[in-house]
């Protein structure tokens, strides 16, 4: 069954964009690659690769020795910070850096711990990666209460009402996700945030999914904490903790005692990856060279940033309506999450099948061998897959729509799955 192609009219320069990567040489089996599987990790610019490779040639060393490479050293990991500051909208010493989200998350939901008492409560999500949810239950072991907020099925969405219902004087964290890495969603994270504020909860939100596909403000949208993890938009892997000063000022991470007590220092437990950070501010000047690449004004970086997600988000509109369109329109395929071009503003691109009768992991596979990476599987959202019922039916297909996909690569895709159905 054939479906009609829609033709992107955008002043996004994808040819520009595609020549970033060197990643997309690739071929198989006679086929170039087509990276679909972005929400499990981006490829990045040459940039990144560029920025890594110089660190450790020209200044690498430990930070704050009185040498030249070690002051080096720390004057690119300031600029990094500063960087992911303007990616945030916040002041730059509260941006701590670390490993990747999840050890992140860890260290902040122990700090925190240690200000709980028993009979306390913390609100996660069933449509959270488990990373933003298995930290918070492991405080079920200091009497603290966990309360689980549902989605509505349907669509995959938030129960918003579930979650103003779970809220009350005792709660102390709600956790919730930006965007759902399995389905899509995009959760209305400003209004939740200050209906959690009214009872006097902190918010922490994870923004790893989110990160790629749109802007973050968190000073509009007022949470307490957020993280998120560079390589899931053009970064190397890492990850990135936003906490509002006085918050992060008024816990007690888990240190080793000759470590600074300063912001962000007191976060950024033991030796970080120098190399890694330095590709972040690679990446964070990619994104705004984006819309930068396309304009005359001379934009500073957050309006730069602000630009390109504008681009970002037109463009990766246009694939998804188009990826969407075509799945709804192949016999046996059941798309999850949204699939209302109206109610598009509340998803992503990324966009979760199963197909009657084949194993998701079978379908990845036949599109691997075509050179179309996608992911099948449960991608940590654990509780999603079995609040849908489909965890022992192999999870779901995930296909991940980015910036720097194409029409052609969506139209392949669908062109095979329909050949599948
Ligand atoms: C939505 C979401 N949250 C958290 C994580 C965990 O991030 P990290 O790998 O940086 O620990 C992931 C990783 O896939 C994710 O997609």
């Amino acid at each position: 069954m054939s479906t009609p192609t829609t033709q992107i009219q955008s002043p996004f320069d994808i040819q520009w964009v595609r020549q970033q990567f060197p990643a997309f040489a690739r071929q198989i089996n006679g086929h170039a690659a087509a990276f679909l599987d972005g929400p499990g990790g981006t490829q990045v610019p040459q940039r990144v690769i560029d920025a890594i490779s110089d660190y450790l040639i020209c200044c690498n060393a430990n930070t704050h020795g009185q040498y030249p490479t070690s002051r080096e050293s720390d004057a690119v990991l300031a600029q990094a910070h500063q960087a992911m500051a303007d990616f945030l909208n916040c002041d730059v010493d509260e941006v701590a850096f670390g490993p990747n989200m999840t050890t992140l998350t860890l260290a902040l939901s122990r700090a925190i711990g240690r200000t709980l008492q028993a009979g306390d409560e913390i609100v996660v999500t069933r449509l959270d990666h488990s990373a933003n949810v298995s930290p918070w239950v492991a405080l079920e072991e200091l009497g603290v209460k966990i309360q689980r907020v549902d989605i509505n099925v349907n669509d995959c969405t938030l129960d918003v009402d579930d979650l103003k219902s779970k809220l009350n004087e005792r709660t102390r964290v709600l956790a919730v996700g930006y965007a759902s890495n399995a389905v899509g969603t995009v959760n209305p994270v400003g209004e939740i945030t200050k209906v959690a504020h009214e009872v006097g909860a902190m918010v922490f939100i994870d923004a790893v999914h989110y990160a790629p596909h749109g802007l973050i403000d968190v000073r509009t949208i007022d949470c307490d904490f957020l993280a998120c993890s560079p390589y899931k938009f053009f970064g190397p892997h890492s990850g990135v903790l936003y906490g509002k000063r006085e918050r992060l000022k008024a816990l007690t991470p888990y240190k080793v005692r000759p470590a600074s007590n300063e912001l962000p220092d007191a976060w950024e437990t033991g030796t970080q990856n120098h190399e890694c950070i330095t590709g972040v501010l690679a990446a964070v000047n990619y994104i705004a060279d984006i819309s930068r690449h396309t304009t005359e004004a001379k934009l500073g970086r957050r309006q730069a940033l602000e630009a390109s997600f504008t681009e970002i988000h037109r463009y990766e509109r246009q694939l998804t309506e188009k990826l969407i369109s075509g799945l709804l329109g192949i016999p046996d395929v059941t798309v999850y999450g949204i699939t209302d071009p109206k109610q598009f503003d509340h998803r992503v691109g990324t966009v979760s099948i199963r197909m009657k009768g084949q194993s998701p992991a079978e379908i990845a596979n036949r599109l691997g061998e075509k050179g179309l990476f996608t992911w099948d599987g449960n991608f940590y959202a654990l509780d999603l897959t079995e609040r849908l019922g489909i965890e022992d039916q192999g999870g779901l297909l995930r296909i991940g729509v980015l910036h720097y996909n194409t029409e052609e690569e969506i139209e392949r895709l669908l062109v095979e799955l329909r050949g599948m159905a």
